[in-house]
């Protein structure tokens, strides 16, 4: 017992020492020096997926990461990663899709998402996948928000760092009421991403369409502090704790996405579009994260624009027929939206 009580005490010393918190000033040192660290979400998961491991044979790359658990799915994984995260992580246009995994019942599909995010959770401890986030935020977001957009190019242009999103409406009150806007002094901490804290890593399933909110996706009024503040736009007043918010930086899961309500899938696609969506009274809220869902069966033609894996039957040998990105070339999907929200209504009935 004895034994196990250093132990415990050498986990919590480690804990602490892996822990970092500075100001935005530091913190800026640190990026120019190790811009890795701010990193985009699907670059994180890239990175780590080949962290894990390469092995090339016979002009084929298996993914360790994967087949610790996944076995003969090797060339559909191959191209998950290739064509999906790899892109994704370059900050082509395949980032702005939804990965949609499809297979048949106990294909992998919840062994993949579950993976990528224990995955994400051990990488975000590790010297390699550090992230850092401004202190305080309930959406842990990127601390480079800072960095005001007239001074981006610059920024750009001298470190190579793209900044993109605005602050959320928590930072930007606390920004300008306790910094005066001296961004430099705003307090910076590293983040462990957990989805138990519910820190970069989010789940939302549906339940009785009739009975869900949309607050579990976006937040919602805080009516412990509405009266003092007065106003649903004071963002003190609000609290941003839907699974968008919580999954900023990382990852979210999407379940069964076909029996969800349209609300919920306006959310979804404007923020694999555009990178952002609308909660309560506030501007659009930024947010960086990875979106997945998976279903059982072919999907209606109008999920043109998302993105599929189909995962084969194992040993069926149709192992031809493996992921398919629409549409081909560069482009949005503007029909996307229309006949997929329609798809979803008569899902329901
Ligand atoms: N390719 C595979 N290699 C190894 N194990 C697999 C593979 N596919 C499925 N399994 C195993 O089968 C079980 C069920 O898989 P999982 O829950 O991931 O399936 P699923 O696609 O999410 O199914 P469902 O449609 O029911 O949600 C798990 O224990 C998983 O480890
Ligand atoms: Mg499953
Ligand atoms: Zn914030």
């Amino acid at each position: 017992m004895v034994d196990f009580l250093k132990r415990l005490d050498e986990f919590r010393r480690q804990e602490e020492s892996e822990a970092w918190q500075g100001t935005f000033a530091e913190y800026l040192d640190m990026v120019v020096e190790r811009p890795r660290v701010a990193r985009t979400a699907h670059a994180r998961i890239y990175d780590m997926i080949v962290a894990a491991g390469v092995e090339e044979k016979d002009g084929q790359r298996r993914y360790e990461f994967f087949s610790r658990e996944i076995f003969g799915l090797e060339k559909t994984l191959q191209r998950l990663v290739e064509e999906y995260f790899h892109s994704a992580a370059r900050r082509l246009d395949v980032r702005k899709r939804i990965l949609l995994l499809m297979g048949p019942v106990s294909g992998g599909k919840s062994t993949i998402v579950n993976m990528l995010k224990r995955g994400l959770e051990r990488y975000s401890r590790t010297e390699e996948g550090a992230m850092y986030a401004i202190a305080g935020c309930p959406m842990h977001e990127d601390p480079l928000h800072l960095i005001p957009r007239e001074l981006r190019p610059e920024f750009a242009e001298k470190y190579g760092i793209v900044i993109e999103g605005s602050l959320c409406p928590v930072c930007r009150l606390m920004v300008e009421e306790k910094y005066r806007n001296r961004v430099e002094q705003v307090p910076v901490k590293r983040i462990f991403l957990s989805e138990e804290n519910r820190v970069g890593i989010g789940t939302f399933s549906p339940s009785d369409p009739k009975s869900q909110d949309i607050a579990d996706l976006t937040g919602s009024v805080d009516f412990s502090t509405i009266a003092e503040y007065g106003s649903e736009s004071d963002p003190r007043a609000y609290r941003f704790d839907g699974e968008l918010n919580k999954a900023n930086r990382g990852l979210m899961e999407f379940q069964e996405m076909l029996k969800c309500d349209e609300k919920f899938l306006y959310n979804l696609l404007s923020l694999s579009q555009e990178g952002n969506f609308k909660a309560g009274r506030f501007a659009l809220i930024s947010a960086d994260e990875m979106t997945v869902a998976s279903l059982c069966q072919k999907p209606h033609a109008c999920f043109r624009g998302l993105i599929f894996l189909i995962i084969p039957h194992l040993g069926s040998g149709k192992g031809h027929f493996l992921m398919r990105v629409f549409p081909k070339g560069p482009g949005r999907a503007p029909s996307l939206r229309a006949p997929l929200l329609r798809r979803s209504n008569k899902q329901q009935r």
